[in-house]
């Protein structure tokens, strides 16, 4: 099974004024081609090869194999993040049962952003901001470079990529503002709600 690059399910300039087509086209079309095509390099040779995408970063973190933790990682990271934003999204319009979640696991709508939030910015270098559910609840976790929750004994259900290929033409160094603008205006709840239930 070879990894593919994805188109995106929007045009370039959908998410403007918070992301614009500049940083789509740089983010998906270099970006997540690169760890596509060095994920499908490290996979060549690998038994690995023919599992799913969520199993190779589950084994390849256990079992430290670099190239593919961070590519293949990458891959299911970016999969997912494209899905996670949409135009006019964000803010409160979350479906009732994952709302109810948020209340019980995260101390309701205003404690989660805010944490999610920090989480993101106090990623030191590069990384992703997320929630997952672990042990049977929501969590608000973050993880360095090509890492996800499925290599930490959790199931991503919202990430927030917090490199600088993902903010800098925009945001500049303003990693906080990036932030805000994703949760109050970009993520795609449905989506989010959508994981929530398979999670
Ligand atoms: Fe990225």
């Amino acid at each position: 099974m070879a990894l593919e690059l994805p188109a995106l399910p929007y045009a370039y300039d959908a998410l403007g004024p918070y992301m614009s087509k500049e940083t789509l086209e740089y983010h998906h079309d270099k970006h997540h081609m690169a760890y596509v095509t060095n994920g499908n390099a490290a996979l060549k040779d690998s038994p690995l090869a023919d599992k799913s995408i969520e199993e190779i970063c589950k084994i390849a973190y256990a079992d430290k194999i670099a190239p593919l933790v961070n590519n293949v990682g990458q891959h299911y990271n970016h999969l997912h993040f494209w899905n996670w934003m949409k135009p006019n999204g964000g803010g409160k319009k979350i479906p009732a049962r994952l709302q109810a979640a948020i209340d019980a696991d995260l101390g309701g709508y205003d404690k989660m952003r805010t944490d999610f939030i920090q989480a993101g910015v106090t990623q030191f270098g590069s990384g992703w901001a997320w929630i997952a559910k672990k042990d049977g609840k929501l969590a608000i976790m973050k993880t360095a470079n090509g890492e996800n929750p499925l290599m930490h004994g959790a199931s991503p259900i919202l990430g927030c990529d917090v490199w600088e290929h993902s903010y800098y033409i925009d945001y500049r160094n303003l990693r906080p503002k990036y932030l805000e603008a994703f949760v109050d205006n970009l993520v795609n709840w449905d989506y989010v709600d959508e994981m929530f239930s398979k999670a």
